[in-house]
């Protein structure tokens, strides 16, 4: 039987003790900073968990970021995006950290629980729901290493231009997305 995932916001109550990626800072992001960056308002984690169990089985922390169009010191979004745009800095949903615990991807069946796209979705449609609040532009990241920047890629996210693994997908295309 499949197992019920809870996406919750993080709180006292999840355990993340064992929390592991293969990525050392990404899991000592989560023990160590996640909960006070939160508590200070510069982030907000996302924590996924099994319904019965408090451990964390995967992550993301978003917060506000900004790419550039065209202000200086350098054009930052690819020709094809900055049609029409206006040249001061964009508002984005930025995903800072999003992380899967390498003993978790798979669920009690051995079935792959596919917990990066289901986070990735997760925070796409939180983005959508706060663009409806405020302008964002674009959902944007930048992969920790060229194997992250695969993944995001796979999602139709697209490099700027002066840094192959900061990847944005645009609002307008995750509307079409999830509507
Ligand atoms: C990157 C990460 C979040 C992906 O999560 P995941 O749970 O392993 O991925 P999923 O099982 O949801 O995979 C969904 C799809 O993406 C593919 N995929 C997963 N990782 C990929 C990668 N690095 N490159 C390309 N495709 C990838 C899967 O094969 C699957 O493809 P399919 O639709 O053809 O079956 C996870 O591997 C991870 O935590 N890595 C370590 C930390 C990290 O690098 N985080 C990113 C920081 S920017």
């Amino acid at each position: 039987m499949a197992d019920a995932l809870a996406f919750e916001e993080l709180s006292p109550r999840h355990d993340r003790t064992q929390f592991s990626c293969g990525k050392p800072n990404l899991d000592d992001y989560l023990k160590r900073f996640s909960r006070q960056n939160d508590e200070l308002r510069t982030t907000k984690t996302v924590v996924v968990r099994n319904a019965q169990n408090p451990q964390v089985l995967a992550y993301y922390a978003a917060r506000a970021g900004t790419v550039a169009c065209s202000a200086p010191p350098r054009a930052r979004l690819p020709a094809d995006a900055k049609k029409r745009l206006p040249s001061y800095p964009l508002g984005t949903f930025h995903l800072a950290r999003m992380a899967v615990d390498s003993a978790s991807r798979l669920d009690p069946d051995g079935k792959p629980r596919r917990l990066g796209e289901l986070m990735l979705m997760h925070a796409l449609k939180a983005a959508h729901t706060a663009s409806r609040h405020m302008g964002i532009f674009a959902v944007d990241v930048i992969a920790i290493d060229d194997d992250a920047a695969a993944f995001y890629r796979k999602y139709d996210f697209a490099p700027l231009v002066d840094n192959p693994r900061h990847l944005f997908l645009p609002m307008k295309k995750i509307s079409s997305l999830l509507a």
